[in-house]
């Protein structure tokens, strides 16, 4: 792939649907070179081929070791470095519920996809992030991870999106000169979000694309909602 230095390679996580899809719309029309993954091929190269600009999908299932070490080796291959990588695939089961009723194996379950698939996925491209002027990570959590207004409910889903936040926050402690940051999107119409929630994915994205393009490269460490801190 030619690529020029002032390109930025972004990495988009469950870019297929929902929110990773429009956030690899909007970094494509503002000239990123966007590897769109997905771990469904066939939707994955469909929602590319609907996209403008550079738009390269690759496979990926978050989950998998073997599919981020194959990414990870593509990565460095055709790129030689990273800018930024997005965190958003993300599930929230519909077998969730109650702190005390919820199934164990279910809570382990968002845990690999929500926390630990990010975590891995920052400790694999940290390398090549490092080979970046200015690489970034940008976590997709979400405002029900918030401690400040921690309730009942959801509780996998919470459990998984509060330590996020924490991966969030370690790895830009960690991460010198690589801005971390964590984004709640707001209550998005999407699969996820279901078809009363206020926002459309237009908004949704925005935040994720200005922190992986536009924002203060020493802007580290933070909790965003519309472009603003919020409470962890
Ligand atoms: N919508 C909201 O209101 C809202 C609010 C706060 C936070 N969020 C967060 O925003 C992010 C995007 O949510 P969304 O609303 O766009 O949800 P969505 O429409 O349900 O899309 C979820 C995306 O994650 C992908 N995914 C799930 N597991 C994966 C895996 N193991 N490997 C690769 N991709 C995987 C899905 O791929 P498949 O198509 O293969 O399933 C899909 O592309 C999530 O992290 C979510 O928690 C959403």
């Amino acid at each position: 792939m030619a690529t020029s230095d002032s390109q930025p390679i972004v990495i988009v996580t469950g870019g297929n649907r929902g929110i990773g899809l429009e956030i690899c719309r909007q970094l494509a029309a503002r000239g990123a070179q966007v590897i769109l993954t997905a771990r469904s091929r066939e939707s994955g190269e469909k929602a590319a081929a609907q996209l403008d600009g550079a738009v390269d999908f690759q496979p990926l299932d978050v989950a998998d070791p073997t599919s981020v070490s194959a990414l990870k080796d593509y990565v460095q291959r055709t790129y030689g470095r990273l800018d930024v990588l997005i965190n958003n695939a993300g599930i929230m089961p519909d077998a969730d519920g109650a702190g005390l009723e919820v199934d164990l194996d279910t809570v382990r379950e968002t845990l690999e996809t929500n926390t630990l698939a990010p975590l891995h996925l920052a400790q694999t491209f940290s390398p090549l992030l490092r080979q970046s002027a200015a690489g970034r990570i940008v976590n997709i959590s979400s405002g029900l991870g918030t401690l400040a207004d921690m309730t009942g409910g959801h509780a996998s889903y919470r459990i998984s999106k509060t330590a996020l936040n924490a991966v969030t926050r370690i790895l830009a402690g960690e991460l010198h000169g690589i801005a971390v940051n964590s984004v709640c999107p707001g209550w998005v119409r999407t699969d996820m979000g279901g078809a009363s929630a206020e926002r459309d994915v237009s908004q949704g994205a925005d935040t994720p694309v200005w922190l992986a393009l536009e924002a203060p490269q020493n802007l580290s460490g933070h909790f965003l909602r519309d472009r603003q801190d919020v409470a962890w």
